[in-house]
């Protein structure tokens, strides 16, 4: 069953959503659709209410960035990645897979 639609995707307006009890950030990127960890790997940030530029989204909280491709973490304060899911488009329904 889908998760979202991409309807419900705005670019730049990540979606936090809970499956199988973890917190994802789900991100749109033009026509692709990115998944990684909600909290921030840096300390108990909603990346989901961060903000997005290209492949990047920024912690809200102190400024880390992330690449919503890979989970790396690109600026400090945080060093640690973020675990990344993979995404599955059908038409409009988007699915995470864990
Ligand atoms: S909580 Fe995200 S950078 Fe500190």
């Amino acid at each position: 069953m889908a998760d979202l639609t991409l309807d419900q995707l705005e670019v730049g307006k990540p979606v936090k959503i809970e499956k199988d009890g973890k917190s994802i950030c789900v991100a749109r990127v033009g026509d692709e659709v990115f998944a990684v960890d909600d909290t921030c790997s840096h300390s108990e940030a909603s990346l989901s209410e961060g903000e997005v530029t290209d492949f990047k989204i920024e912690c809200w909280l102190h400024g880390a960035e992330f690449d919503l491709r890979t989970g790396a973490a690109l600026t400090l304060p945080a060093n640690i990645s973020l675990a990344t899911y993979a995404v599955k488009i059908d038409g409009n329904s988007v699915t995470v897979e864990i």
